[in-house]
């Protein structure tokens, strides 16, 4: 069956459709329905199933025979070291981690942080907790103390585990004294932590509350996998949105389990046994379904990278692990493609490598841009699929369903939508638009198995971000048109989400820092263009009255402020002192505009603008370091 005929058959029936693909995936007890209408738009998925997510990802593979496959490469070459994990020893690990988990307490519905570099260890913790029917919740390790405090505060994990240190090239990024410092910042304090004491940077545990992961694991008992509901939740994952305090997105066991096992044949083409690697971080949602929960529910061996596109040791580094581990899939974000590009454009690098394997290069989690998509497929001679997701949705919203049917790329279209997504575009009253004229991106409800059914313990906020623009629809927050023959184009946000380095950040989260400094009276974020890292932030500082400091200084502290409150990788690196930010008459700050003018791109002067004289004074400074030429 081709992709139209599957997008068809999913949308005339889809309750058969995904009770059908559940059968791929191995329930205690097996779903008799596949969808639930809680009303309010309100929608769960398998509700009457028991399942366990760990047992799906390891121990059926054991138990089918696949015991002494691969199941886990870590390739670091931060460390310059390899390690394979077999499907049997990873049961054995997970069931030991488990057993500490479960011995101090950790049982079916506790909530657990789990704050780790890119090891196997990272995996181990997220399986270890899906195994006992704990809730995860990764933090990525490029978050400050601060960012850690605010996810301890709104989940309220019982247990913390976390590794020694992160090693970014050139710099040991020490983990312990940011989670004792986020610990104290924060009003919930964890029962204990388990720490994984990592070779290159050994930490102080704290007696009382601190246990040494590998001694516990080495004293520990195997544990069983505990069957949750269908609709209970595998995991909570944190993202950024409008406003500072960022939204939980919940992510349910039995959807997800089954969504993600259709991906892997469905769009990533990849087999059983297969290799297949996303090149992305655990604390982000590709983590999540593509370097752990997709392919090792799937059958699949995982590569689990410790490295960067360049710089580790050099720009060949992706071509070389995709010869070393016969990746048959490769997963990064257009950023990385864009950084090996700028080293190797030539692609040198690329011809020394054997890449006869790989099947596609895949990108997503920002714009990818025509140049860089050309020229991956020009120099690796293989297709490259563009797909547009989100964390809310946890896998391909609109995609090109290459296991299925390869479609015609349209360099500059993530494809078509994929079986579950009734895609709509949209004018600001609701209304569709025509093919090619641009609104907002609305997915007809419900949404398909796998995405998010509510924000943890904010099911008001997710009713309110998501769903009340456009009544019956989930809102995206991203903006773009259809052509004819129903290719998706994604143009920008229509929300003050920024995607930088294809991480997503909160202009809002930024002001809020900004706004903390003493001298600070007004502030606005802003993403403007890179070229590297397609958007890079840009802060506008107005003093308050008779601060008469050198500016330097008091940008100096703004870009220090927002490093270790929310971490190095928001990449600010860039304040300016106004006197003035352009507002409407209603008071509202006109940042869409500001960004049009920092990237010299045409702007219509707003008519509800206060005063437009505050735009040229905006012009002069962004010309002063460069921008708005
Ligand atoms: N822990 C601690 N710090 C981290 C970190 C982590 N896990 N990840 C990134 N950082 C730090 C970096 O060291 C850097 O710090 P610096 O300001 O001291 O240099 C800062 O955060 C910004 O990091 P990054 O955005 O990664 O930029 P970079 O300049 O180090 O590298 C790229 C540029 C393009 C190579 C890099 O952004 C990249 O590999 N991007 C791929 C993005 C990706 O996989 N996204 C996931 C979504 S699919
Ligand atoms: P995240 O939740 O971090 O995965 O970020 C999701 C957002 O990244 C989307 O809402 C888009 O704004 C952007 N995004 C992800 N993938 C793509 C893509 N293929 N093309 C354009 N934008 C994308």
């Amino acid at each position: 069956m081709g992709y139209r005929e599957t997008y068809e058959r999913c949308k005339n029936n889809p309750e058969a459709y995904w009770l059908d693909q559940a059968k791929s995936i191995d329930w205690t007890v097996a779903p008799t329905k596949a969808l639930s209408d809680h009303g309010n738009n309100l929608y769960e998925w398998y509700a009457d199933g028991m399942v366990n997510g760990c047992y799906n990802a390891v121990d059926r593979h054991v138990e089918q025979g696949r015991g002494n496959q691969v199941a886990i490469i870590h390739d670091s070459p931060i460390t310059d070291s390899l390690e394979k994990i077999t499907f049997s020893q990873l049961q054995n690990r997970v069931s030991l981690l488990a057993g500490v988990l479960a011995a101090n307490g950790v049982d079916k519905g506790d909530t657990v942080i789990i704050y780790m570099p890119m090891i196997p260890q990272a995996l181990e913790a997220m399986l270890a907790c899906a195994r006992l029917g704990a809730i995860h919740c990764v933090v990525f390790g490029g978050f400050a103390a601060n960012e850690l405090a605010v996810r301890i505060e709104d989940c309220k994990p019982k247990a913390i585990l976390a590794a020694s240190c992160g090693l970014e090239p050139g710099r040991v990024v020490e983990y312990k004294p940011l989670l004792d410092n986020a610990i104290k910042q924060s009003a919930h304090k964890p029962d204990f932590c388990v720490i994984y004491q990592r070779e290159e940077h050994q930490c102080d545990l704290i007696p009382e509350r601190d246990i040494n992961w590998q001694d516990a694991v080495a004293k520990s008992r195997p544990t069983a996998c505990i069957p949750v509901e269908g609709n209970f939740p595998a995991y909570i994952l944190y993202t950024s949105g409008t406003t500072g305090a960022p939204k939980g997105v919940v992510r349910a066991t039995g959807g997800h389990l089954v969504a993600l096992n259709w991906t892997m044949k469905n769009i990533y083409n990849v087999d059983p046994g297969d290799v297949f690697w996303a090149a992305s971080d655990v604390g982000w949602v590709v983590g999540h379904s593509y370097i752990c929960y997709g392919p090792l529910v799937a059958g699949n061996t995982t590569v689990v990278f410790e490295g960067k596109p360049v710089g580790t040791p050099d720009a060949g580094t992706f071509w070389r692990v995709i010869q070393q581990h016969n990746v048959r899939s490769f997963f990064t974000a257009p950023t990385a493609i864009r950084a090996v590009k700028r080293e190797d454009p030539k692609g040198e690098f690329i011809k020394k490598y054997d890449l006869s394997g790989l099947r596609a290069l895949y990108l997503a989690g920002e714009r990818a841009d025509p140049d860089t998509i050309e020229w991956a497929q020009e120099k690796l001679g293989k297709p490259v699929y563009d797909h547009w997701w989100q964390t809310e949705t946890g896998y391909t919203i609109v995609g090109n369903p290459a296991g299925l049917e390869a479609l015609p790329v349209k360099i500059g279209s993530p494809t078509v939508p994929m079986p579950g997504y009734d895609v709509h575009i949209l004018d600001e009253t609701g209304h569709p638009q025509k093919p090619g004229e641009l609104g907002a991106i609305a997915i007809k409800l419900p949404l398909p198995p796998g995405t998010l059914p509510t924000l943890w313990n904010a099911t008001d906020r997710f009713q309110k971000s998501y769903l009340t623009t456009f009544p019956g629809y989930y809102e995206t927050g991203d903006a773009g048109m259809m052509d004819e023959d129903g290719y998706l184009y994604i143009m920008a946000r229509t929300d003050d989400v920024i995607n930088v380095a294809g991480h997503r950040l909160s202009t809002g989260a930024m002001e809020e820092a900004l706004a903390g400094h003493p001298d600070v009276a007004e502030c606005a974020v802003i993403g403007v263009s890179d070229p590297l890292k397609g958007q890079v932030p840009m802060g506008f500082v107005c003093l308050s009255k008779g601060v008469d400091r050198p500016h330097d200084e008091i940008t100096t502290e703004c870009v220090k402020r927002i490093r270790d409150q929310i971490g190095p990788v928001a990449a600010f690196k860039m304040a300016l002192v106004v006197d003035r930010l352009p507002k409407t008459r209603s008071g509202k700050i006109l940042r869409a505009t500001m960004v049009k003018i920092a990237d010299s791109a045409p702007y219509k002067m707003p008519a509800t603008i206060d005063d437009p004289a505050v735009l040229d004074e905006i012009k002069t400074a962004l010309q002063g370091i460069g921008y708005a030429g």
